[in-house]
């Protein structure tokens, strides 16, 4: 059987790290706070001249040697990232061009924070339909430099990082098992970023209003996740008839502690199979789950024949799940 498979991982977040304490200096909140709502200590902050592209690239280069894979060989490039280098031409093409992976083809997804899990769908239907064979997903994001640093409710969470997998087609039972998104428009207020498109072109008074910042109904959007991530897991593992306790790891986005929690209670999982790096990372959207993937990888913690079970959660509104046997 023609499967998807995860053959390398990599990631990258850049050197600096903004600790809760240094957010204390910056707005009014407090370490406690930021610990107890999040689950986050720190994040890591991009250099003033880094870009996405920037990122995206240390961590496909990290995905590549770990796969044993060339960039020359590699047929597709899917960078997922909501913060890219620029809306015109796509942070995959920047990529490709700085891989000098020539004959890739190349494309960004925006689905927020869902985006690596969207991305792992499209990689893993080109590889089945049979067009492609190598392909390079990354999840990139720079939020560093759409928050509004004066925002508490929004500048406490978020961070800066890459993470990359190649995946290759293969014959055999392991691989992307499943792949389940979802989306609903018409919450879409919940969580976005209003300026610089057609809708909001960028003015004077858009920047005067900050609608190039992010912009999120916290509360409200933590409700949403937690019903549609309950329901998601749940759904996942029934539709390929895979119990709970099959389950060797659980490899949620990173948006909030308590969220991860919930869902690991939904499915009666102990936090030792969940993967949790929310404290140093804080959420990097699209980006979330790669690193935390690499993390566990690198780390011994996932083994041949294991069952692996991503969802994520994000602006769209979006959410969406892949189960893999690793
Ligand atoms: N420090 C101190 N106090 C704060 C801070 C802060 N940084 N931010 C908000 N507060 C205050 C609020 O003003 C409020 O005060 P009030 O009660 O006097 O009005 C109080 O803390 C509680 O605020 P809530 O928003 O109700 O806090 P909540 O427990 O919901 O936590 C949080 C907020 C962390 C944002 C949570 O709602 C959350 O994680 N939401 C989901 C985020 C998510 O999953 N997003 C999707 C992915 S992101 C993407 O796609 C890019």
């Amino acid at each position: 059987m023609l499967r998807a498979k995860i053959t390398g991982t990599g990631s990258y977040a850049p050197e600096k790290i903004l600790s809760n304490h240094d957010l204390e200096k910056m707005v009014e909140t407090s370490d406690e706070w930021i610990t107890e709502r999040t689950g986050i200590k720190e994040r890591r902050i991009a250099a003033i001249n880094q870009t996405t592209s920037d990122l995206a690239y240390e961590a496909s280069q990290n995905a590549l040697k770990n796969a044993g894979v060339k960039a020359k060989d590699i047929d597709l490039i899917i960078v997922a990232t909501v913060t890219g280098d620029m809306p015109m031409p796509s942070t995959a093409c920047l990529l490709q061009s700085r891989l000098d992976a020539k004959k890739a083809a190349a494309f960004d997804v925006s689905a927020a924070c869902s985006g690596f899990v969207y991305g792992l769908s499209i990689a893993d239907s080109f590889i089945k339909a049979g067009t492609y064979k190598k392909i390079l997903l990354v999840g990139a994001e720079l939020l560093s430099k759409f928050v509004d640093w004066k925002d508490r409710t929004t500048c406490v969470l978020f961070g800066d990082g890459a993470g990359a997998v190649v995946i290759e087609a293969t014959q055999g039972e392991n691989g992307i098992l499943s792949t389940h998104l979802y989306s609903d428009g018409t919450m879409w207020e919940m969580l976005n970023l209003p300026g610089g498109g057609s809708k909001n072109p960028p003015s004077n008074e858009t920047i005067r209003k900050g609608l190039h910042y992010m912009q999120m109904k916290g509360n409200e959007t933590f409700k949403v996740a937690v019903r549609a991530l309950e329901n998601l897991v749940v759904d996942t593992l029934k539709s390929n008839n895979i119990k709970p306790s099959q389950l060797a790891l659980l490899i949620p986005h990173q948006a909030n502690l308590r969220i991860i929690q919930a869902t690991a209670k939904r499915l009666g999982l102990s936090m030792d199979k969940v993967v949790v790096n929310i404290d140093k990372y804080g959420n990097t959207s699209s980006a979330s789950i790669p690193i935390a993937l690499d993390e566990a990888a690198r780390t011994g913690r996932i083994r041949q024949g294991d069952y692996i079970l991503l969802e994520a959660f994000g602006g769209g509104l979006t959410w969406a799940s892949a189960l893999i046997k690793w």
